[in-house]
């Protein structure tokens, strides 16, 4: 049974709904002082401009979806989790944000082993963030010594599931003696503290055991996604000055063998500064090997001992690079350097998923990304998690093998993106039906906002209705997740990130940097350092400077556009680039695309603003059904049904069908690409991060004629 409630917050009318049942679902009811917190600038600033006319330099971005579902953490959850109630969130917020030094002192000190204790918590020079720079540690050791120490040596780290059907299993113990031993291979290789090692390489054990050998002796690490191009790979090598290259012989994807060691060669041709390449043996197929530059693996390790002492390291000692591309212009490597990134990773990690010593964790990205880094190696193992490993496609040999997966090992968090969850909604329900979730105890998304009917999916079809949902918002450059429920605290809505975790102060600015209004969008910046904020860009201060530090003084800019609902709750907008201008009024494309999204023959949808003598920006959408679902008659009925749940204003004027979107090789759709097809240009912008260049081909000559 659902009752709708309307209800008046300062002056803003706000609709709830009250679902029984298992859900818990009531209005929210309490008007926190954290709430009070946030919309204090708000509330003085909507007041004051509630009149203005849409074209003003300052205008915010309007809101156009109401979503008013509202979810409880059920009574068990709630009583078994480690943050159990909204208002031990409340204070445990109030108590970081306080004294945020003394706070992250604490985190660190009991969280966190160091070899040289730290005195001086935080030297903040903006926008240069220095933590616990005196003392010394090591990520490595955090995350396999400190176990062992803890009497964890003999639970499994990682169940890793290869693509063909091939497992292994690896306890704490057995990784040690892995990194230690590959800490030692690169040792031989003359790799030293500060030298940067590119790795190249399959989600398979190997790369996380090659990340923490990088990180026992100070190596920098510059992971790249396996999927990547010769040409990138190279660019990438070539800004970090890499010195070593780590791949593997092959990797599976989709039943077929990837030729790694073939591309890298390709890379390694244009990168001087590579002066060996270690090429693990994982599909036996035949490579050629490059004598002096190339050497097997296995053969670096035969001889070394199973025994390498962790280096104490600076706390400020670089950890990683990770190259994210911009919006435009060559990719940024980002830089994390090590107790800041290792402790924030860390917590948030326990906070978010509400880690048990008996979880089955999976996070199903690829160490290819900052997920990979924060929510597979140093967030997990840091907190001696157990966790699965998978190597493939989700849709080899079949569409089911997410859940047989959960189902063989019992997984009991599920950690994974929108773009998965569409592609789920789009093969169709029996694959999730035939098998067993029943383990299952928390779901994540995180990558991109997640359409509220996708979310509802995910809630019902893989939750059971009885999983809190941690929908996470942050970025490669935050080094872990900023905002989110926690899940035995906070109640949940679909599409809304929620809440600011521990420490961390977000803002929603207007183009003139004044305060937003209570559910006003703007642009989205931090207020205070974190310890897992970048420490820069790699070799290139100039853009770190100019790109998050120069339009807002004293806050960290993160690209995004969101708004702050009557709740406290903030809502992800998308890009600051991505927002539609449509006769004055901005509008973001989460809302467009979440309206088409619930429509029941849609799976996915893309929208995108195309230039219109009359008004500034139409609204060009792309939108893929379902399996199964025909296209054309829908035209008419997807216009009636956006303009019916958001209004005439977000009303399509174009709808082109499309069997799939063009998206980066992370997952994200890519929104640029598309605006120059709906505006009718020959040539599309830089293609380089594209994953499936065929798409471009096929929509270019889908118009909608
Ligand atoms: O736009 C936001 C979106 O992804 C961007 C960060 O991308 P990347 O650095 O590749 O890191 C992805 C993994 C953290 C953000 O600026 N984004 C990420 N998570 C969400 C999101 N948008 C909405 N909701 C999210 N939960």
């Amino acid at each position: 049974m659902s009752v709708p409630y309307s209800g008046n917050f300062s002056g803003y009318t706000a609709t709830l709904l009250i679902v029984s049942g298992p859900l818990t679902a009531s209005v929210i009811t309490y008007r926190s002082s954290l709430f009070e917190y946030f919309a204090k600038h708000m509330t003085d600033n909507a007041a004051s401009k509630s009149s203005g006319t849409p074209n003003q330099a300052n205008v915010s971005i309007s809101h156009v979806m109401n979503e008013t579902r509202l979810f409880h953490p059920t009574d068990d959850f709630r009583s078994k989790a480690h943050v159990g109630s909204i208002d031990a969130y409340e204070s445990l917020y109030a108590e970081s944000i306080s004294d945020t030094e003394a706070f992250w002192a604490r985190q660190a000190n009991e969280h966190l082993h160091w070899f040289k204790p730290f005195t001086k918590t935080l030297t903040w020079d903006e926008p240069f963030a220095k933590w616990f720079e005196d003392g010394t540690t090591n990520a490595s050791y955090n995350c396999l010594d400190a176990n062992i120490e803890a009497g964890l040596g003999e639970k499994v780290a990682i169940h890793f599931e290869g693509e063909p059907g091939d497992t292994r299993t690896l306890t704490y113990r057995d990784l040690h003696r892995e990194v230690c031993r590959f800490a030692n291979g690169l040792k031989k290789l003359g790799i030293v503290a500060g030298d940067v090692v590119s790795i190249y390489m399959p989600m398979i054990p190997e790369l996380p055991i090659a990340m923490l050998a990088c990180a026992r002796i100070g190596a920098v690490h510059s992971v790249i996604f396996g999927g990547f191009s010769a040409e990138a790979i190279a660019d990438r090598n070539h800004d970090a000055q890499a010195k070593l290259q780590i791949t593997t012989d092959g990797g599976y994807r989709r039943g077929k063998v990837l030729k790694l060691k073939e591309t890298v060669d390709e890379a390694l041709e244009k990168c001087p500064t590579v002066k060996h390449c270690v090429v693990f043996r994982r599909t036996g197929s035949e490579v050629a090997m490059k004598p002096e530059r190339d050497v097997w693996w296995h053969d670096l390790i035969a001889d070394v001992s199973d025994d390498c002492p962790a280096a104490e390291l600076p706390a400020e000692s670089p950890l990683f690079i990770l190259y994210t591309s911009g919006s435009t212009g060559k990719p940024k490597g980002i830089l994390h350097t090590t107790a800041g990134y290792n402790l924030y990773a860390k917590r948030t990690f326990q906070w978010v998923f509400d880690h048990k010593a008996d979880d089955i964790f999976w996070c199903t990205a690829d160490c290819g990304w900052i997920t990979g880094h924060s929510y597979v190696v140093y967030g997990p193992m840091s907190a001696g998690a157990t966790q699965i490993i998978y190597e493939g496609a989700p849709n080899w040999p079949a569409e089911n093998r997410f859940w047989d997966i959960v189902e063989k090992y019992k997984v009991t968090a599920l950690y994974t993106a929108p773009t998965a969850i569409r592609a789920f909604i789009k093969w169709g329900d029996h694959h999730v039906d035939q098998h067993d979730l029943s383990s299952l105890r928390l779901l994540g998304s995180v990558g991109e906002g997640i359409n509220p009917e996708a979310w509802m999916w995910y809630h019902h079809k893989i939750g059971n209705a009885n999983c809190p949902i941690v929908d996470t918002w942050w970025q490669t450059e935050t080094g872990g997740i900023m905002m989110s429920p926690l899940p035995g605290a906070i109640a949940t809505k679909p599409g809304s990130c929620t809440k600011p975790l521990p420490g961390i102060v977000p803002r929603i600015l207007d183009d003139s940097i004044d305060h937003v209004g209570v559910d006003e969008g703007g642009m989205l910046c931090i207020e205070k350092p974190w310890p897992g904020m970048l420490r820069g860009i790699w070799r290139d201060e100039k853009r770190f400077k100019e790109q998050y530090w120069s339009k807002v003084p004293g806050m960290y800019l993160t690209g995004d556009n969101a708004r702050c609902d009557s709740d406290g709750y903030f809502w992800i907008m998308g890009r600051i680039d991505d927002v539609i201008n449509v006769s004055g009024h901005r509008l973001s494309t989460i809302e467009v695309e979440s309206a088409l999204v619930s429509h029941p023959a849609v799976a996915e949808a893309a929208a995108v603003g195309r230039p219109d003598s009359l008004k500034g920006q139409a609204i060009a959408v792309f939108v893929t059904l379902k399996d199964g679902v025909a296209g054309e008659s829908l035209r008419d009925e997807l216009r009636k049904h956006v303009r019916k749940e958001i209004g005439a204003l977000a009303q399509p004027d174009d709808i082109r069908f499309t069997s799939s979107l063009p998206k980066t090789r992370s997952g994200k759709i890519m929104r640029r690409l598309l605006r120059d097809i709906a505006a009718g240009k020959e040539n599309v912008g830089d293609t380089t991060t594209l994953e499936d260049y065929s798409i471009l081909a096929k929509l270019r000559s889908d118009d909608e004629s």
